[in-house]
């Protein structure tokens, strides 16, 4: 067991959560950086440290990172992305931690460069922590079944409907589960190999598909619908044109690529599609009345 708490930032989050929880189910030392340390608090009760702050405010990220051994990186898409994670992985190597694990924007979102204004943010911060003097790698996962798969889904429980801007357009999506365990392992490992990792669930998925596998699953007809994506104004906010450029590039197939990493990491397959298909719809498939 690692001494020094591992800090965790984006921890009250959807991903950061997960990681949480499985470093505190190992009986790892965790301290959480969070603004509302109040939430932090109804989530995670007494089994972790809690530093009260925010990426903007150096002091409180000095205070956070005091004895910490190792980060997880983490923080949401914004304008801001490069400034706050560059100054957490600052403040973490003037405070004598060993290793940064930063979760990265998907790989499609960064390579070639050019394509994504989120992908840019994460492949500066990346660049920062490669030129540091501490162990660092970042993990890219590719979309998460929770974020984009999930909205998704709830649509269709709701209005029998997919809709996407192209149908066939195919996605590698990954578990955010999968995601947390890589993470965790990268954390806890003795050494790492540094660099990128480039994670995704086990295969290609179209929207097509998942039509098809939610009107299985419901046992009710989905109908599958193109429909062109919003225009977002280029003075639009970041996230807005981020989130613009995710839809774009997965329409064009980006996203449609699978790797062997979670196998390689973990020793076992990344959860599927249609198993968190069956385990979202659970609910609705055994009450017709069920809103998600
Ligand atoms: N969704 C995908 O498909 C996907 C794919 C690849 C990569 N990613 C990456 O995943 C990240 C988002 O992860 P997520 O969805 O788990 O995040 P999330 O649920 O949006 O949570 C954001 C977290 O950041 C913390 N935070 C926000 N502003 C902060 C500030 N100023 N100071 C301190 N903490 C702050 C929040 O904590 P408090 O509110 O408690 O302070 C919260 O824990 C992004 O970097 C994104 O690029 C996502």
């Amino acid at each position: 067991m690692n001494e020094r708490p591992i800090l965790v930032t984006g921890a009250t989050g959807k991903l950061g959560q997960l990681v949480v929880e499985r470093l505190v189910a190992l009986g790892q030392p965790v301290r959480v950086f969070t603004r509302r340390p109040g939430a932090a608090g109804a989530l995670f009760g007494k089994t972790v440290q809690i530093a009260a702050g925010d990426f903007g405010d150096r002091t409180s990220l000095e205070t956070a990172v005091r004895g910490v051994g190792r980060l997880l990186l983490l923080s949401p898409i914004s304008a801001r992305l490069v400034m706050d994670q560059v100054a957490a992985a600052d403040a973490a190597v003037a405070a004598n931690a060993a290793r940064i694990v930063k979760i990265s924007g998907s790989d499609w979102t960064i390579a070639p460069a050019g394509n994504s204004i989120s992908g840019a943010a994460h492949a500066a911060v990346e660049r920062h922590l490669e030129s540091l003097p501490i162990d660092t790698i970042s993990l890219r996962p590719n979309a998460w079944m929770q974020v984009s798969l999930a909205n998704t889904i709830s649509h269709a429980i709701t209005n029998n409907q997919v809709i996407a801007a192209n149908l066939d357009a195919g996605i590698g999506y990954i578990d955010a589960r999968d995601i947390a365990d890589v993470a965790v392992h990268q954390l806890l490992a003795d050494r790492i190999r540094g660099g990128t990792l480039n994670l995704t669930g086990p295969d290609v998925v179209s929207f097509r598909q998942i039509a098809a596998q939610l009107a299985a699953a419901l046992k009710r007809s989905v109908a599958a619908l193109e429909k062109p994506p919003r225009i977002v104004p280029q003075d639009g906010d970041f996230e807005h044109r981020a989130v613009a450029q995710f839809i774009s590039l997965i329409a064009a197939g980006r996203a449609a690529t699978t790797t062997d990493v979670v196998w390689t990491q973990l020793g076992r397959s990344p959860r599927t599609v249609a198993a968190f298909i069956l385990e979202q719809v659970a609910p609705a498939a055994a009450d017709p009345e069920y809103q998600p």
